[in-house]
């Protein structure tokens, strides 16, 4: 049997400094779980573009298709704000994201006990919290014709159209679906079915999918504007949600957000599966390249560690090692270790970069 491979693409500003502690958990998995993968570097993003002017090469995007899992660090600095918009780093991951034809973003929303004192929510509403948003992410508003900003009479009127065809809206439906069987068993799909006529027809379809394919899933229908609320309120009363891009958007960054900072967050883009029945995937942490702290080693690496624990569980089918590595970063919080972005009022000293990723992996052993 050959070994799942793994192209792993760091990117620009903290992406590299992340990325090296994510390698120090690969390297433990192979060493000490047996678990070796085969993984391969590459260039995305601005460093991309210094190397070949491009911010992801042709051969990079071939071997992106080719491999079981992409793991990506972060693209972008200040130094490619002035560049043409066909070559800025956003469009490698953009390309990425496009070709793969990722169309299923998964967001957790986690939160560990010992940050529970650091959300903006009460320890209890957000304590133990660990619920998962799919959001669909190449189609929609963002995406549907017409667009633009016209002229009519003597003022401009600006238009998107949201746009949905019933195959969009299954295929994303199946995602939580089976995702939902690898958890609680249950989805919630939001849409405003009340106002829109795209959200009559996606809540038809999930509806379809369901009672065709997945009726072991317990399924609830929900207005997204009623979602937000209920996810500021009681959040722990959902465990999959579903929804379009556009709430998806809002919802994945309000959710991910009752739990606490930016550097915390993991994410996972799926698409169809593969001839060996895996899903396409690419993971990355939520953050950006953030240029403040590049080079100083504050970087918080855990975005990213978690994303490989997500491309364990969602790639590999190692879900006992992902809830080990969880376990690891769980462990280490709790033992009071901070890098510098999960220091609140309470000035502790914050850890390194490195001294975070070398804290996991002996929590690890
Ligand atoms: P950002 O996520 O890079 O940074 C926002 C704030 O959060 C900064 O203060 C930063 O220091 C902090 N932060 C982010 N990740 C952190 C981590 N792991 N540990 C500790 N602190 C962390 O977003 P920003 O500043 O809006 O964008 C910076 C650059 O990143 C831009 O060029 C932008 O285009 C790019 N970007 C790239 C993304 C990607 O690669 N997926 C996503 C978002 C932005
Ligand atoms: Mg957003």
């Amino acid at each position: 049997m050959t070994n799942p491979s793994l192209l792993i693409l760091p990117g620009d500003g903290i992406g590299p400094e992340v990325m090296a502690e994510v390698r120090k958990i690969i390297d433990w998995y192979g060493a000490k779980r047996g678990m070796v993968f085969d993984v391969s570097e590459d260039l995305v993003g601005g460093c991309a573009y210094d190397a070949h002017g491009t911010p992801l090469t042709d051969e990079t995007m071939a071997k992106a298709q080719e491999v079981d899992a992409v793991l990506l660090g972060a693209v972008g600095g200040p130094k490619y704000d002035k560049l043409d918009f066909s070559v800025k780093p956003e469009r490698g991951l953009l390309r990425l994201r496009k070709e793969m034809d990722l169309y299923a973003n998964l967001r957790p929303a986690q939160c560990f006990d010992a940050l529970a004192d650091f959300s903006s929510l009460k320890a209890d509403v957000v304590g133990g919290l660990d619920i998962m948003i799919i959001r669909e992410l190449t189609s929609g508003v963002y995406f549907g014709e017409p667009r633009g900003i016209i002229k009519e009479g003597n003022e401009r009127v600006g238009i998107n159209t949201q746009r949905y065809t019933e195959s969009e809206i299954a295929r994303v439906a199946r995602s939580a679906f089976e995702l939902a069987r690898k958890r609680n068993n249950k989805v919630c799909s939001m849409e405003k079915a009340n106002v829109m006529e795209s959200g009559v027809l996606w809540r038809d379809v999930v509806q379809e999918i369901h009672d065709a394919e997945y009726p072991d899933v317990e399924l609830s229908h929900m207005y997204a504007d009623a979602g937000a609320m209920q996810l500021t309120r009681w959040p722990k009363q959902f465990d999959v949600i579903v929804t379009d891009n556009l709430f998806g958007d809002l919802l994945s960054d309000l959710a991910a957000m009752l739990t606490g900072s930016l550097g915390m967050l993991p994410s996972a883009s799926l698409g169809a599966p593969m001839a060996n029945g895996r899903p396409k995937a690419l993971y990355e942490p939520v953050h950006g390249s953030a240029p403040d702290i590049a080079g100083q080693g504050k970087a918080n690496p855990i975005a990213c560690i978690l994303s490989f624990a997500m491309a364990l569980r969602y790639s590999f089918d190692q879900g006992a090692e992902a809830d080990r590595l969880e376990q690891a970063v769980e462990a280490v919080l709790a033992d009071g270790l901070r890098t510098a972005d999960l220091i609140g009022e309470e000035g502790r000293e914050p850890v390194s970069t490195a001294e975070m990723g070398d804290a996991i992996v002996a929590k690890l052993d």
